[in-house]
């Protein structure tokens, strides 16, 4: 057995002795403890408490002794929402939309989620691979040890099977959790623009048999908007998954209300994400279903890069929802899958507390993939993903020093990467 015990951290962030999801005002409860240890054991963690403890907990000090003075450590993110496997990245576009175009203007003239598609179609299981690999790679350097990640810029049998391919080797390959979303239905393809019924025949008789018999997906998407998917198609779509216990993660109220939250509710979604568009009925529904256990997840970072109005976090903490918060790491509408800056957004611009903000991306974020029990918080039995910081004076420094470098290291399954 190898067991490494961390000592004299300044604070530990996230200590829980059982999993809640949290929801309304528990979202600004974040128990830590000052001056703590952490004891791991092949991996998990086996024991934490404050330093005065750790003679009666740990009688037996293990060789491997890691002193974190004036660190704080925190479990790491838990990023639920991510589109990290494409092929190029769309700066063209971005410069369009600095010249004036909107994200829907270029998604009329074949850009956007279909411009992701062509380039993925050329591109190699391999080169797809590899990719991804280094985004990985890159986030958890900066503190995601948990990720979900979506196909969707496929749009064909053969290229939604490459991408669903190219995830379930990063689950076998990478350290991290890793779950994965099956999105064919992001948009409608070209050919399939006047024959919706076409495509939706695809996914159900095409795709979703060969990923079930290759258990390729564990959760099922569709992009719920105008001039996408209508909530009935997501409905036809979400069952046909379903049967074959694919669980829906559904985008919705992104640019538009359109019914996606009502149907979301009737499919019984794990989570409904983006909201950057919420009316006041979706805003009742969401509470409704929040004490269902269904989770909203917040993609501020999409709304940043779109120059949107922000999700109306505050509004929906009031109301008692339970709120997820994650990157949407994508090549449209958020180019980059890093949640210290996602918190710090929540914060500034959504007036989220420190507190709401962390929990929200560890915890509630472990349960918008169904890995509370592994990820999420600093719990016996979970595994010991961990954000080591510099030394800072507060937890609150994290969001308010925004865009800045705070992570001195990152621990996955107990192993510094
Ligand atoms: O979550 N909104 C739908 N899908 C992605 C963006 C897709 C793209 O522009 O490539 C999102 O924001
Ligand atoms: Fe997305």
């Amino acid at each position: 057995m190898s067991a490494t015990l961390i000592t004299n951290i300044q604070q530990l962030i996230g200590t829980r002795e059982e999993n809640v999801l949290l929801r309304g005002a528990a979202l600004a409860h974040l128990p830590s403890i000052e001056n703590a240890f952490v004891l791991i054991e092949d991996g998990i963690i086996a024991e934490y408490g404050a330093m005065y403890e750790l003679e009666l907990k740990v009688p037996q000090l293990p060789k491997d002794i890691i002193d974190a003075d004036g660190q704080f450590v925190l479990p790491c993110w838990c990023d639920s929402h991510t589109h990290i496997v494409f092929a190029k990245s769309r700066e063209e576009e971005f410069i369009d939309k600095l010249k004036g175009m909107s994200y829907a203007d270029i998604a009329a003239k074949g850009g956007g989620i279909l411009n992701s598609a062509s380039k993925l179609n050329e591109a190699s299981e391999e080169a797809l691979f590899l990719h991804a690999w280094k985004r990985l790679e890159e986030v958890s350097k900066l503190g995601t040890g948990a990720i979900e990640i979506k196909s969707g810029y496929g749009l064909t049998v053969q290229a939604e099977l490459k991408m669903l391919r190219v995830i379930k080797k990063l689950k076998e390959r990478s350290d991290l959790s890793i779950k994965a979303t099956f999105l064919g239905a992001h948009t409608y393809p070209l050919q399939y623009k006047d024959d919706h019924q076409g495509y939706i025949d695809s996914i159900i008789n095409e795709m979703l048999p060969v990923i079930a018999a290759e258990k390729l997906a564990d959760y099922i998407d569709v992009f719920c908007e105008t001039g996408f998917f209508s909530p009935e198609e997501m409905e036809t779509i979400c069952k046909a998954g379903m049967s074959y216990g694919l669980k829906p993660k559904l985008h919705v109220n992104q640019l538009n209300s359109i019914g996606g939250m009502e149907a979301a509710i009737k499919l019984n979604a794990v989570s409904v994400d983006h909201l950057e568009t919420m009316t006041e009925t979706d805003i009742t529904l969401l509470r409704q279903a929040g004490a269902q256990g269904m989770i909203g997840t917040l993609l501020p970072t999409a709304a940043f890069f779109l120059r949107m109005n922000y999700q109306p976090a505050r509004i929906l903490i009031d109301n008692n929802c339970a709120i997820a918060l994650a990157s949407d790491y994508n090549p449209g509408s958020s180019p980059s899958g890093n949640m210290n800056f996602v918190v710090a957004l929540s914060c500034i611009q959504m007036k989220m507390l420190p507190e709401e903000a962390i929990n929200a991306a560890t915890i509630n974020g472990a349960y918008a993939m169904e890995l509370q029990n592994e990820v999420g918080s600093i719990t016996i039995g979970k595994k010991a993903n961990l954000i080591f910081t510099i030394p800072i004076p507060s937890l609150a420094y994290l969001p308010y020093c925004f865009g800045n470098n705070l992570i001195d290291k990152v621990m996955i399954n107990g192993m510094f990467i």
